[in-house]
């Protein structure tokens, strides 16, 4: 037998995966700083919708108590599950616990999915949607959002065929923070298919769905750790739907998904949820403020939001330009470079008063080209 040489191990790749245009995450802090010239105490980072207020210092306190890691967690996630269940206010039995919830959507895509079966996505949405789905071999049936970024739970309906195994709704979405109606998702919920409301910002937001799952056996609610309670870092979310849904992600998660640290994280942020709730008020009001202050320059278009962060359309000049020039000031946002629909949008974390008025100061000076 003829071994190949190296270079062309890339046949042996599976074609899903070839096919895959990679995630483009935010820039790390070294890039920003290769970038601008600055130290990392002089960046704002308002990139990645992460809280700017940090985690309870609860969790600091559970993590250093925590003397040593040489046993494995435990598989059933007992004493976390039951925190997070009661937070929800759901039984236990109906949340599984995952590393962020990105893992919990990966885990969506290998219970449901096969080669040829159908996802319904309304874009612009989440750009891990189509990574894992691709994966598995699965085609993006991809409906394009309105001109306020809200969703046709019709057209959802009618794109339904028999190969349609899932639908996905971020809400509020991201990167627009588009809110969507709970009369919106019941619709769609009358599909049948798997309908996966992903409510990573779900703290900031007007309405939830989570209880739902009690009542609606394809309702999939996903919840996450990394905005509201500040532990993108840790990696925490939670999977909540009824029991004979989560028995077959049960039978397929590697069985010490969330880590210790994890577990002593979310626990301890549970026990303090009187700090977290304060930093999801005033992140709520400052999305406020910073939107009546973008408002007001007139070469943005706002539009509302229901998470941590909102986004603005660039209406003259060029949106990547005017995020590069942001970045040498020191104030990172995100801009994408696809899809088309977006490319002159910025998405803009909710920082302190202070990362806003800086932000403001800067776009005002700054004349778009
Ligand atoms: C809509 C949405 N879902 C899921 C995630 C993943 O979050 P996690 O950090 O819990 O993996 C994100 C992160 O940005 C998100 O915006």
């Amino acid at each position: 037998m003829s071994v190949e040489p190296r270079a062309t191990l890339d046949h042996l790749v599976r074609p899903a995966v070839a096919r895959i245009s990679p995630y483009v995450p935010a820039e790390t802090m070294a890039e920003l700083c290769a970038a601008s010239g600055l130290t990392p105490a002089e960046i704002i980072k308002l990139d990645a919708n992460e809280n700017v207020y940090g985690s309870s210092p609860a969790v600091a306190r559970a993590l250093a108590a925590q003397g040593s890691y040489h046993i494995y967690p435990d598989p059933e996630q007992t004493e976390t599950r039951a925190a997070v269940a009661r937070y929800l206010g759901v039984p236990a039995a109906n949340v599984l616990l995952g590393n962020g919830s990105d893992e919990l959507i990966h885990l969506l895509t290998l219970v449901y999915l096969d080669s040829g079966d159908e996802v319904i996505d309304f874009t612009p949405s989440f750009a891990m949607y189509p990574i894992y789905s691709g994966l598995m071999g699965a085609r993006m049936v991809c409906l394009p959002r309105d001109d306020a970024f809200a969703l046709d739970p019709e057209a959802g309906l009618r794109a339904v065929s028999d190969r349609t195994k899932i639908i996905f709704v971020a809400n509020p979405n991201n990167p627009t923070g588009t809110f969507t109606p709970r009369e919106a998702i019941l619709r769609l919920l009358e599909s049948g298919r798997i309908v996966v409301v992903d409510e990573a910002y779900a703290e900031f937001a007007p309405d939830s769905l989570v209880r739902d799952v009690l009542r609606y056996d394809n309702l999939v609610v996903l919840r996450s750790f990394s905005k509201w309670a500040a532990l993108a870092g840790v990696r925490a979310g939670a999977i909540v739907a009824q029991e004979h849904v989560l028995a077959h992600f049960w039978k397929i998660k590697s069985p010490f998904n969330l880590t210790v640290p994890a577990m002593l994280a979310v626990q301890a942020a549970l026990d303090d949820l009187a700090y977290l709730q304060n930093t999801v008020e005033r992140v709520k009001r400052e999305r406020e403020r910073l939107a009546s202050l973008l408002h007001q320059i007139d070469y943005l278009r706002v539009y509302p939001s229901a998470g941590n962060f909102l986004y603005v359309e660039v209406t003259r000049g060029s949106a990547a330009r005017l995020r590069a020039r942001l970045v040498q000031r020191g104030i990172s946002v995100r801009h994408f470079a696809a899809p088309e629909r977006i490319v002159q949008g910025l998405r803009i974390t909710v920082g302190t008063p202070e990362h806003t008025d800086r932000l403001v100061a800067a776009l005002r000076d700054l004349s778009p080209e």
